[in-house]
């Protein structure tokens, strides 16, 4: 059953019966409730009947996840929720702590580097759509989610929130989620806009960052959500830029979003991102939420009157320092999020926990895990032949869809991966556990409790003892390890102290590989850490913070069941200082965080510095191979309005069906300004039955061919020669076409 009854139900849900029963065509309504009238008629129709006071009550939170609607004309509440891998579960009003319903679990999607893993588009629709049915059947308005800020450095606790390093693949990967979402009539808030790289001082920083980088690297994500997306709602960031919060920023909000893009939805702001009314009034926001809510002094009954964009603005307006223009503005921002989503009669149910949403986690968790190495000898697992089946690591016992901070879930279900594997076995084969090394395991966030006890009394020496102790008698060892959602590790608020894995993972993988080469190393984590063992261990198998159905999608790659065909969303470095941030940027910085690395940020960085890492951008194996050649174009030069297509073959050339990820990128070999050797420019998942072959066709568009002009701020395609690249990775290019830009 819906759960309207739980909310202040609006006066218009009175009259037009639960939201789901159609829409509101009634001729004698007042035109803002007439569905059947343009969108814009009605929001002036709505604007023109609120009072000044009507007005400033909707531009900030009344709780922690609300705001008012307008009770005197039944325009109701908006609720937002986190994001973005699942809703977040009910809060007490004012508290981040949990309201103790027992109907608010959720589903746990998998996180979204896992998602960028995938490299296919319909796997974001399938999220976004999974998501945003389970955010309507809570009754939400507004997801908090997704993120697209750019992987700059491995240390930053958020990146598993985000799409990796690439401005294209984030771009490509945004859009059907968000589409999907809002299909539920749920606005998708697409956050942190921008520059929201690092989790240290994420309140006060001040990114220095070039225009190019700006424009070429850290915007085009967001860009492509409000242009492409069409998305309704945009975060504003914690950090400053250009010395100003990003949460009411002249240059983002009002110069780029709003102006530039044309953005027509609502600026909400970060959680206690506002920091000043008169800049929140004229720089670009409409939404406060999460201020401070300690002031009581203008009302007991409601401290939400002190927020920044409550009483204070209010006065402003009465003493005439703010203009109307402005405030009507943010309403009708405001109002048209309303009408999009609270107000929307024709939106559908959606539904919590189905066996859809289940099978969509279980579906992208498997689609997502990359297969970093594989010398095929362990993995795929097979039951029959390893039948002493050994798994060592917390990880494979841990749950991990609680912590991390403000994306910490509920969730009705999680599937371990040690309780996949045994599921997935049958009873031929032995699988037993043992623990190997034990972080500083929390079983609570914001009062959701795993219910796991994870104590552990032996030393650390001993666990590794034990561990190798029955690694000498199995038939094959998984390690599955990585990062956890504590401070520190992949978390909110904090970032990774360092590049290396923690408690001494490290020194267990290098003991059981000692004993037994039947090993693989499954990582869960949202970032990269660095592999002193690579050279001594098989197979390694990146496997994210994968959602609800963790356990059963992993088992799934293990075993066989789903081929792998994920690829590296972001660049796995060897040492830290590999990566440009950390080589030529700055990081964490102190009151300014310089950026000095400009696009030479992930992938772009390795190849203009011949630096070979770890794992590259793009890289992911499959239990098959993949052949990829008579790279094509249909002409050796394009003009300046027209098109080229490049084309490939590839080949499935061994012995079972796997999908490969055709990448396609672009080099500029003449520019007047430095550009990168080679930059993605398109990409396609193709499915291929053993022996079977198939062309993929890219078009490249002048637009492709062109870099950020800081000079000119415009973007520009210059003429001369430019290299097409198709390959399975970064690192691995197969076919090369020449041709030149008129
Ligand atoms: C986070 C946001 C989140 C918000 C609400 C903030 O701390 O930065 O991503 O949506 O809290 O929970």
């Amino acid at each position: 059953m819906n759960t309207c009854f739980l909310k202040i139900v609006p006066a218009l849900l009175f009259m037009t019966g639960c939201a789901g029963n159609g829409g509101s065509t009634d001729n004698n309504l007042p035109p803002y409730q007439n569905e059947s009238l343009p969108l814009e008629e009605r929001i002036e129709d709505a604007l023109s009947r609120m009072t000044l006071e009507e007005k400033v009550a909707m531009l900030h939170a009344q709780s922690k996840f609300s705001s008012a609607g307008v009770p005197r004309l039944g325009i109701p509440e908006i609720w937002c929720t986190d994001g973005p891998h699942g809703i977040r579960p009910e809060v007490l009003w004012d508290e981040w702590n949990q309201a103790g319903w027992t109907n608010d679990s959720c589903t746990a999607f998998p996180a979204l580097t896992c998602l960028a893993a995938t490299w296919n588009p319909e796997m974001s629709a399938l999220f976004g759509k999974s998501i945003g049915e389970e955010a309507r059947y809570r009754e939400k308005d507004v997801l908090l989610g997704p993120g697209v800020n750019i992987y700059r450095t491995p240390l930053n606790g958020r990146n598993f929130e985000y799409m990796g390093e690439d401005p294209y693949l984030s771009s490509r990967m945004v859009v059907p989620y968000i589409q999907q979402v809002q299909k539920n009539g749920v606005a998708a808030c697409v956050k942190h806009f921008a520059l929201n790289n690092q989790e240290t001082n994420r309140q006060s920083v001040d990114v220095v960052v070039d225009d190019r980088a700006l424009h070429e690297i850290y915007l085009p994500a967001f860009k492509a959500a409000v242009e492409q997306g069409g998305v309704w709602a945009v975060m504003g960031s914690y950090n400053k830029y250009k010395g100003q919060h990003c949460c009411h920023n002249q240059y983002l909000l009002n110069d780029i979003l709003k102006r530039d893009w044309g953005f027509d939805g609502v600026v909400i702001s970060d959680w206690g991102g506002v920091h000043d009314t008169k800049q929140a009034v004229e720089n670009g926001l409409d939404m406060e939420f999460g201020s401070w809510t300690n002031g009581l002094t203008w009302g007991a009954s409601n401290a939400y009157d002190n927020y920044y964009l409550a009483h204070p603005y209010l006065e402003m307006l009465k003493r005439g320092e703010a203009d109307q223009a402005t405030l009507d503005d943010k309403v009708r921002r405001v109002l048209r999020l309303n009408f999009r989503t609270a107000m929307n009669t024709h939106k559908p149910f959606g539904s919590l926990n189905s066996p859809e949403h289940l099978a969509a986690a279980r579906r992208i968790a498997g689609e997502g895990m990359v297969l970093l190495k594989n010398d095929g000898k362990v993995l795929p697992l097979d039951p029959t032949a390893a039948k002493r089946l050994l798994v060592v690591g917390e990880n494979a016992v841990r749950m991990m869809t609680v912590g991390g901070g403000s994306s910490s879930l509920k969730v009705r279900h999680e599937c371990t991966p040690l309780e996949g594997i045994l599921t997935a076995v049958g009873p031929e084969c032995e699988v037993s556990f043992e623990r190997g090394y034990v972080s500083d395991a929390t079983d609570t966030y914001d009062g959701v409790k795993t219910g796991q006890d994870l104590s552990e009394t032996r030393s650390a020496e001993r666990l590794i003892a034990d561990a190798v102790q029955a690694a000498r008698s199995a038939d094959a060892v998984i390690f599955i390890g990585g990062l956890n959602k504590n401070w520190g590790q992949d978390c909110e608020s904090t970032d990774r102290a360092s590049y290396g894995l923690p408690y001494g993972q490290d020194r267990v993988i290098e003991a059981l590989a000692e004993v037994n080469p039947h090993l693989a190393v499954v990582l869960v984590s949202g970032n990269a850490v660095a592999m002193p063992w690579i050279d001594r261990v098989p197979a390694v198998l990146e496997a994210w913070f994968s959602g609800s159905e963790t356990g059963n999608a992993l088992a799934d790659v293990l075993f066989g069941r789903v081929n792998p065909s994920g690829k590296l969303p972001f660049t796995f470095p060897v040492r830290l200082e590999e990566n440009a941030a950390h080589a030529m940027g700055e990081f964490p910085g102190g009151d300014t965080v310089h950026y000095n690395e400009g696009i030479f940020v992930g992938y772009r960085w390795h190849d203009a510095k011949a630096i070979r890492p770890l794992f590259a951008f793009g890289h992911g194996l499959s239990y098959t191979t993949f052949e990829i050649g008579n790279v094509k174009a249909d002409r050796t030069s394009l003009t300046a309005n027209g098109t080229l297509r490049v084309t490939a073959d590839v080949t499935n050339t061994g012995d079972r069906a796997g999908a490969e990820v055709v990448q396609l990128y672009i080099g500029d070999a003449e520019s007047t300004l430095p550009r990168p050797v080679k930059e993605l420019k398109g990409f396609e998942k193709v499915m291929l039955e053993p022996g079977q072959t198939r062309t993929v066709e890219f078009t490249v568009t002048p637009e492709a061919l062109s870099y950020y002009d800081d000079t000119k701020h415009a973007w520009t395609a210059e003429p001369g020669r430019f290299t097409a690249y198709v390959g399975a990775a970064s690192d691995d290019i197969r076919g090369q076409v020449d041709f030149t830009l008129e």
